[in-house]
């Protein structure tokens, strides 16, 4: 196979490039992405001599770019992990870079992938374009759940799936759709929750839990996210959307507890804020469509105090690999907070 990643660079785009390269000594992979604030080629530092592997940077929406690079290295699959991802910037920061990349750099890549006469296309998407379950509601989020997102965010990567659709049913573009749950593991850009609150606690300050702190997720560990996408790149049939979740439900606040018992520090740490505006309140997700192909996740339920551990271990042994990123992106770290800061302080003078 030769196969072009988009979105390479990021948290789950590194780990998943590793893994093929390590399960396929004969593939070659062609990592492209715009190194946006969230990009880092740190976290490929272990493979980056490898000859099966090969960056080029640029951006999904630059059709052109795309084509070239398609066809310079005779790619005949594409997998894009290419987003906009932080859903706090799609409410405070703006969602305008969303759109562009979530939804239009889909819809090139889905024009690259039709001109090209491309095998197969991956788009990996999320379970947040299903929108909101209740807590109390007895039903999970299946293939045919309507999509209806609550969060710029995911309206935009919705807007990117729905393309996928159009594109098989007009054009016979052999697409895969995927919608997973929330992913933990090595690498993960740390202003993402688990990554921040190791962070914020070795610092010694605490941690922020929204509202009363009992949103639900299912948390699913990165390798089996990657294991499940390897599969749908071989078997997945074009046309066809696939969940992926781990049965592994957890509120934000059972999730807080775990990682302040891991690393030895009171429930003290725990500061309450405001909530995020429009916060879902539970995702669960009906993975049997994919696990009726043989997949299922190795970090199951039980093992999840496990991987958690792990993950935590990670972050707390990799202090450098942190630093350096927020040396390298201070500048576009501090305008966020600064945005985030005002933006919160006009909804509060609004209510
Ligand atoms: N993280 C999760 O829990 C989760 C869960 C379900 C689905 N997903 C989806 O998985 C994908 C990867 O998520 P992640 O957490 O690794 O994200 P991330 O933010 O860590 O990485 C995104 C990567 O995309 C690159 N990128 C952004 N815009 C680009 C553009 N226009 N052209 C080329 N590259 C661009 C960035 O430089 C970065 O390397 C996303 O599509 C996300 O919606 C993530």
């Amino acid at each position: 196979m030769n196969l072009l990643v988009c979105g390479g660079a990021g948290f789950i785009g590194s780990n998943f490039i590793k893994y093929m390269l390590d399960k396929y000594p004969d593939y070659k992979i062609v990592n492209f992405d715009k190194l946006t604030y969230a990009g880092n080629l740190d976290n490929l530092k272990d493979v980056e001599n490898n000859s099966n592997y090969k960056f080029v940077q640029g951006d999904i929406i630059d059709l052109e770019k795309l084509n070239e690079t398609i066809k310079e290295n005779n790619i005949d699959h594409i997998i894009n992990f290419a987003a906009e991802t932080h859903v706090d910037r799609s409410i405070h920061g703006g969602c305008k870079d969303f759109v562009l990349t979530n939804t239009l750099g889909v819809q090139m890549i889905l024009d690259a992938v039709k001109f090209n006469n491309i095998k197969k296309f991956v788009n990996v998407s999320t379970d947040e374009v299903y929108g909101a379950l209740e807590l109390d509601e007895d039903r999970e989020f299946t293939e045919t759940t309507p999509i209806w997102p609550n969060m710029p965010y995911a309206a935009a990567k919705a807007g990117g799936d729905l393309m996928c659709n159009a594109y098989f049913v007009t054009h016979k573009v052999p697409v895969v759709v995927t919608h997973c749950s929330n992913n933990y593991g090595p690498y993960q850009f740390p202003e993402k929750l688990i990554p921040f609150f190791v962070f914020k606690l070795l610092k010694g300050e605490k941690v922020p839990v929204y509202g009363d702190g009992l949103n639900v997720r299912d948390w699913i560990h990165v390798v089996d996210h990657a294991r499940a996408l390897d599969l749908l790149l071989h078997v997945g049939v074009p046309g066809e959307v696939y969940n992926i979740g781990s049965d592994n439900e957890h509120s934000n606040l059972e999730l807080t507890k775990m990682i302040l018992n891991i690393m030895g520090k009171s429930e003290e740490m725990i500061e309450y804020v405001t909530d995020r505006p429009g916060h879902d309140r539970r995702y669960a997700i009906d993975a049997s469509k994919i696990k009726s192909l043989g997949w299922f996740p190795e970090y199951s339920r039980e093992k999840f105090e496990q991987g958690l551990r792990e993950t935590v271990e990670w972050y707390q042994n990799n202090t450098e690999w942190v630093e350096k990123i927020w040396e390298k992106k201070k500048n576009e770290m501090n305008k966020f907070q600064e945005n985030l800061e005002r933006s919160k302080d006009k909804m509060k003078s609004a209510t």
